[in-house]
């Protein structure tokens, strides 16, 4: 089976390049499971009920998060109902939403779990500890698991792939939005990548208009981050080939479309 996953949707660029191409990934691809990194849909912060609902109707089977899951403050009201958004699971225990989902596609599971690094980020639980926990629970059900390991460290994200290593699926980093060229096969057959890179404005920084992150960058002064709504964009994602009986992965590559990296169906 294969998995596509597409890395931070940022703004509406972002899903506009959503809604253009995970049609067309999926014709090329064919993709049992699609999930999309939305932490970043709404406005560069956060994501909408309508966002997530837009990306399942895409065809996306989970939508994960990051570090901005509770800036657009709309999110308290859906994600209880959300049942295939994923948080980072080592947020505080008495947060809500959650932070690993089932997703069943025939006659297996697919277990999808999100995690948040603890190097340069807000503080949250240990990410190791509840990995352990995630996936002995998982396990009891699947032997194919995701994580979307959400982390700005690369250090951090590499210890992750090797410390779950043979016991997961596959560790893709996000969050840096810069897409990093270290996909692999772990030698006990998880497939790794430091960072999926980011889905939206292509000549923005990071996906936010430049001018205003050059100038916080000239002046130390405090600037509002937006992401641009015209020009050019890109999308980055990785597509990942798993032998759906142990759960090992067995390839996995990446895709970027953008102007410098044309899509070719
Ligand atoms: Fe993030």
């Amino acid at each position: 089976m294969h998995i596509l996953f597409i890395g931070d949707v940022v703004g509406s660029m972002g899903r506009d390049m959503i809604k253009e191409y995970v049609p067309k990934l999926k014709d090329k691809y064919r993709p049992q499971l699609t999930i999309i990194n939305g932490e970043n849909a709404a406005g560069g912060k956060g994501i909408t009920e309508k966002i997530y609902r837009g990306f399942l109707e895409v065809g996306a089977q989970a939508v994960t998060l990051g570090n901005h899951t509770w800036d657009n403050r709309e999110i308290f009201e859906f994600i209880d109902n959300a049942k295939y958004l994923v948080r980072p699971a080592n947020f505080s225990e008495n947060n809500p939403g959650k932070g690993m989902v089932f997703v069943k596609i025939n006659d297996v599971e697919v277990a999808v779990i999100n995690l948040q690094g603890r190097t340069f980020m807000n503080p949250s639980d240990d990410p190791f500890v509840k990995a352990d926990e995630l996936i002995a629970e998982a396990k009891k059900r699947t032997d194919i698991i995701f994580v979307d390991f959400h982390g700005e460290a690369t250090s951090e994200k590499q210890a992750m792939g090797w410390y779950l290593d043979g016991r997961v699926t596959a560790v893709i980093g996000t969050h840096t939005h810069v897409q990093t060229a270290d996909n692999r096969i772990l030698p006990q057959g998880t497939a790794f990548m430091a960072d999926v890179g980011m889905t939206g404005p292509y000549d923005g920084i990071l996906g936010m208009e430049r001018s205003a992150v050059i100038n916080r960058f000239l002046t130390n002064l405090p600037t509002r981050f937006e992401p641009p709504k015209t020009g050019r964009a890109t999308l980055s994602a990785c597509l990942i080939e798993v032998d759906k009986k142990t759960g090992k992965a067995k390839k996995i590559n990446r895709i970027l479309i953008n102007d410098d990296h044309p899509f070719f169906s």
